[in-house]
């Protein structure tokens, strides 16, 4: 493939939801795109701002919604950058959390065209704090851990033994599915009061945050959309949440002391 446009690709984090989190070269990154590649997860309200004339076209992988696998992504972008010129691969949070930039960055390299990265601010960190829900706090956690609990094959990745073991933070990306099980592994490292959230829709208007500890996931379980991408947080910066001190309370009136 050879083209006459002056070729070049951008991979733009998104940010985790509100279309006002974008950064501002992310923004001005849509502002000279010819062509936009849009996740799943983006808002519309972001996806408004672009200019009527540019192309924007959904690559996104959720079940529900035609689903494109990360290879035709890959071509598709390749396509793009010499049909039009500029490509924006707009992205989820930062580009560079689970979000598989360099299996796109090296394709698109491979045929000769420039890539640039703009960084996001990653769900990972903002969907919690959007929630008042801090990732370290002194004398309560010093560190934090981002993770997936499962592997490619679905089976549990080590790490999750590893974190439960520490006394991070504990943000589980990827894991609304396996809520139950993942609870249940953790709950062999960790004591069945520990704190725990489930954040869905971090940071947009319809943004639900439900409490409990880990010997109550039922509650969580029985409230959440598990159709919906959801972040985990487990560890005591849980306890920050103002549902969870009322929780605490309900907990102790209902067990009669
Ligand atoms: C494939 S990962 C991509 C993460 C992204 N690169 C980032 O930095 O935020 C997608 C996962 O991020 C989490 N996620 C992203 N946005 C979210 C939001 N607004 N609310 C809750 N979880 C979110 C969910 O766990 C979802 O399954």
């Amino acid at each position: 493939m050879t083209s006459t446009k002056n070729s070049r690709v951008t991979l733009v984090g998104a940010g985790p939801g509100g279309p006002d989190l974008i950064t501002v070269r992310g923004l001005n990154a849509l502002e000279t795109a010819d062509v936009v590649l849009y996740d799943a997860l983006i808002s519309p309200a972001l996806l408004s701002c672009i200019a009527d004339n540019i192309p924007i076209i959904y690559v996104g992988k959720r079940c529900n919604q035609h689903a494109f696998t990360q290879d035709n992504i890959n071509i598709l972008i390749v396509e793009k950058a010499f049909e039009y010129g500029h490509v924006v691969r707009l992205k989820g949070g930062d580009p560079f959390v689970f979000g598989r930039a360099n299996e796109e960055i090296d394709y698109v390299e491979s045929f000769g065209i420039p890539v640039s990265v703009v960084p996001g601010v990653s769900s990972a960190i903002a969907v919690p704090s959007g929630q008042g829900i801090p990732m370290t706090r002194r004398g309560v956690s010093s560190s934090f851990w981002v993770m997936t609990a499962t592997k490619r094959d679905g089976s549990f990745s080590e790490d999750l033994q590893h974190a439960s073991l520490s006394s991070a933070t504990m943000v589980i990306l990827m894991g609304v599915r396996k809520l139950r099980e993942i609870v249940l592994e953790v709950s062999k490292y960790r004591g069945s009061n520990t704190p725990i959230a489930m954040i869905q829709n971090g940071t947009m208007e319809n943004e639900s945050c439900i409490t409990a500890t880990l010997a109550d996931i039922d509650k969580i379980l029985l409230n959440i959309d598990k159709t919906k991408p959801g972040i985990i947080v487990i560890g005591d910066v849980v306890a920050e949440h103002p549902s969870f001190f009322q929780e605490q309370v309900q907990r102790v009136l209902h067990s009669g002391l």
